[in-house]
C-alpha cells in the first residue's frame, strides 16, 4: 500500500462529467497512481455513485485501481453526526459497495472518531467484512494515538493507516514534535502521534496537502504566503521542479510511511505532485520550508 507515494482523492469529482472523469482516471493511472481515495459523504453523497458511473464506462479501470473509501460521518437532514456502530460499519459498506458496483473495497477507513465507538463492537464489523471478502485492508481517519490504541484493544485486523491533514498549510502534526516544551506554541493536541504512526508502521496519508487550514483556499495563493511562495519559487528552480513539487517533496521527505492525497482533477498539476514525490531535498531546505510557511522552531 505504502509504495503509492501519491493518492488521488477524489472529494472533488463533483466538477466532471462521468465521461471527464474516466479521463481523469486513465490520466492518473499512466502517471503510476494507483491508490484512490473516496468517501460515503462526498459530493454529498454522489461521489461513489458517480466513480461507479466511471468505472462501468471503462470497466478495465477496476483492476488496476487500489480503492479506498471511508464511513461514520452521517449528514441527514441538514444534520451531521457521528456513527460507527457495528450495524453502521456493515450498511454503510454495503451501500458503498452498490454504489460504485464493486464486490470489494480495497481499504475502509473510519472517517472520524464517534465518541461512542466501542472497540469490540467495531472489531466485530470488521470481522464481518473481512470474513466476507467485502473489504481487504482497514484504518482510521482524524485518530490520535488514543483512539487508535483503543480501536486496537478490540480490533484483530490490523489498523494500516491514519489519514490526517498536514501539509504546508497546516503544519500541527510535525510542529508539535518541535514544540513538546512550548505548549504555548503546542496547540494541536495529537501528541505522539507523527513518531507514534512511524513506531507502529502504519501509513500516514496527508489530506488537504495544499490547503490552508480547513478548507481556507491554496497555499499557492501568493497573496496570501509571499514568504512560502517566494521559497517555493526558489527551491523550484534550484530542484527543476514547481511549487506544488516542492510541496510535495517536503512531505514525501517525512518517511516511507507517508502518502500524500491530491485532490486536483487537473492531470497538470497531479503529474506535479507525482513527480515532486520522488525528489529529495536538502535537510537545510526542508528547514527553509518549514519556516516560510510561518512555523517556529524554537
Ligand atoms: N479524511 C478526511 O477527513 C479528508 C478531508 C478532506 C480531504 N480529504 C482527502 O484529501 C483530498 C485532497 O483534498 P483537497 O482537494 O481539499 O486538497 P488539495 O489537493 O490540497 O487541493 C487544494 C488546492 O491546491 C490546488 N492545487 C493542487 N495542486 C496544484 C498545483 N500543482 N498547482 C496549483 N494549485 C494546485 C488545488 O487546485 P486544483 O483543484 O485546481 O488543482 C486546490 O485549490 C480529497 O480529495 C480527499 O480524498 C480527506
Amino acid at each position: 500500500m505504502k509504495e503509492n507515494k501519491v493518492i488521488l482523492g477524489l472529494m472533488r469529482l463533483n466538477q466532471l462529467t462521468s465521461e471527464q472523469l474516466v479521463t481523469v482516471l486513465r490520466g492518473a493511472l499512466a502517471l503510476g497512481i494507483r491508490y484512490f481515495d473516496i468517501s460515503d459523504i462526498y459530493c454529498n453523497h454522489d461521489a461513489e455513485r458517480k466513480l461507479g458511473e466511471a468505472l462501468r464506462l471503462d470497466p478495465s479501470l477496476r483492476s488496476q485501481m487500489f480503492i479506498q473509501t471511508k464511513c461514520g460521518i452521517v449528514r441527514e437532514n441538514g444534520k451531521t453526526t457521528m456513527d460507527l456502530s457495528r450495524s453502521h460499519i456493515l450498511e454503510a459498506v454495503d451501500a458503498s459497495l452498490k454504489r460504485m458496483g464493486l464486490k470489494t473495497i480495497d481499504c475502509l477507513l473510519l472517517h472520524r472518531v464517534d465518541i461512542f465507538m466501542d472497540a469490540k463492537e467495531i472489531g466485530l464489523a470488521f470481522d464481518t467484512l473481512k470474513k466476507e471478502g467485502k473489504v481487504r485492508h482497514f484504518g482510521v481517519s482524524n485518530m490520535d494515538m488514543s483512539m487508535i490504541e483503543y480501536l486496537e484493544s478490540g480490533v484483530s485486523v490490523p489498523l494500516e493507516v491514519d489519514q490526517l491533514q498536514c501539509g504546508l498549510g497546516q503544519l500541527s502534526l510535525i510542529s508539535q514534535c518541535f514544540n513538546v516544551n512550548f505548549p504555548a506554541q503546542n496547540p494541536n493536541l495529537a501528541d505522539g502521534l507523527f513518531f507514534g504512526l512511524k513506531r507502529k508502521g502504519m501509513v500516514l496519508q496527508c489530506w488537504s496537502p495544499y490547503q490552508i487550514g480547513f478548507f481556507e483556499g491554496s497555499i499557492f495563493d501568493r497573496k496570501r504566503l509571499p514568504k512560502l511562495n517566494e521559497k517555493l519559487d526558489e527551491l523550484a528552480l534550484k530542484y527543476h521542479s514547481t511549487p506544488c513539487g516542492i510541496a510535495t517533496a517536503f512531505l514525501s521527505m517525512l518517511g516511507d510511511n507517508v502518502q500524500i492525497i491530491t485532490g486536483s482533477m487537473n492531470l497538470a498539476h497531479i503529474q506535479e505532485a507525482v513527480e515532486g514525490a520522488k525528489l529529495v531535498m536538502s535537510k537545510e531546505d526542508w528547514y527553509d520550508c518549514y519556516q516560510a510557511s510561518g512555523n517556529l522552531l524554537p
